[in-house]
């Protein structure tokens, strides 16, 4: 299989059938290649700079009923939250004395946000912190309210498609969402200009080759400025509750193969692989990874937004965090950069 990771690697594409090959007949040998390859070229778009985003998740209310997501709406064991605005600015504010130069603003999908509540909130941070990107997620939106947001100033939009293939969509979603509609939403978002993310979770119950397949062609054709990509991990409240995490080899071969197929993609080692493994997000940057996204909500809600059991970090003000990153990143050659990191196609 190491001619298909070589071919990835010069020419940045392979057909179905290779990207087949290669996902069903992985060993240690090729998984280590594509890293050691990987690693390579993350250093050489972007040297030992690794980017740290500050997550604020600003609202765990969602009218969604994702089977995966701890925060879905039937999960009546949540205490719901939400943060106003001014909470939302305090978060900044602490975030960029610590040399965050993005900010994320991740929620459900929470009406109270509607698009006019959310437009003053852009607005706001974006008055206060020029200097600063911002990224939202926060889910599907039609066209116009996407485009309010972008005119408003937010820079970024991550909305990962979870799935490319349309079957295993509805596997993980009650009816009334569509992975087509998802596909529109990142085809208007990249055409808005945001700077857009999309992704998939690793081991996610029901996915196989095929499916994985199916989401890095989608992505090649996608050609995004971020992808997020991390593993299950089941949560007890939802209906997945007794299915088999994601596993730690596969997420860490799977990023390589993006920064191969991807070369400029920013690309985050996630809390979820941090979760899975004590060192996974070292190992993340170690297989392609220059992104990390330190959380920046008030601790008072950390325990509250969890997508998943077993989250990291929800104890951890903010400056620990990013001391604890800093050091992490030092550790394996690295170091945080105080930039927006802005793709740089
Ligand atoms: N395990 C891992 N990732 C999850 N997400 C949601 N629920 C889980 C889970 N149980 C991911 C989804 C979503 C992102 C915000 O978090 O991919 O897009
Ligand atoms: Fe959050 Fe280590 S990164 S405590």
């Amino acid at each position: 299989m190491r001619e298909y990771i070589d071919k990835l690697y010069e020419t940045q594409s392979l057909t179905r059938e290779e990207f087949f090959g290669l996902l069903a007949n992985r060993s240690e040998e090729t998984d280590a290649y594509a890293g050691k390859l990987a690693c390579q070229v993350r250093q050489r778009e972007y040297g030992d700079r690794i980017f740290i985003r500050g997550l604020i998740e600003f609202t765990n209310y969602c009218k969604n009923d994702c089977y995966y997501c701890g925060i879905r709406r039937s999960n009546s064991n949540v205490q719901r939250y939400r943060l106003n605005e001014e909470d939302i600015l305090e978060c900044c504010r602490e975030g960029y004395a610590l040399g965050f130069r993005t900010f994320v603003l991740q929620g459900g999908e929470d009406g109270y946000y509607h698009e006019e509540r959310m437009v003053g909130l852009i607005k706001a941070i974006k008055k206060e912190y020029p200097d600063c990107a911002l990224t939202l997620s926060v889910g599907e939106k039609k066209e116009e309210v996407y485009r309010a947001y972008r005119e408003a100033g937010a820079d970024r939009y991550l909305l990962r498609h979870e799935t490319a293939d349309e079957e295993h969509y509805r596997k993980l979603h009650p009816k009334e969402l569509s992975g087509a509609r998802r596909k529109e939403c990142l085809k208007t978002l990249k055409k808005l200009g945001f700077q857009t993310g999309a992704g998939f979770m690793v081991g996610s119950p029901y996915q196989t080759t095929d499916t994985l397949v199916e989401d890095f062609l989608f992505l090649k054709e996608l050609d995004p400025q971020m992808v997020g990509i991390g593993p299950f991990i089941s949560h007890k409240d939802t209906p997945f509750r007794d299915e088999a995490n994601g596993i730690l080899a596969d997420t860490l071969f799977y990023l390589a193969l993006l920064r191969l197929m991807l070369p400029k993609v920013l690309l985050p080692a996630t809390t979820a692989l941090g979760t899975i493994h004590p060192r996974g997000r070292e190992m993340g940057v170690l297989s392609g990874a220059n992104v990390v996204m330190p959380n920046l909500s008030p601790v008072a809600v950390r325990k509250k937004y969890q997508l998943y059991d077993g989250k990291i970090c929800t104890g951890d003000e903010a400056s620990e965090c990013i001391g604890c990153m800093k050091r992490r990143m030092e550790r394996i050659g690295c170091r945080i950069v105080t930039d927006r990191g802005d793709y740089k196609g």
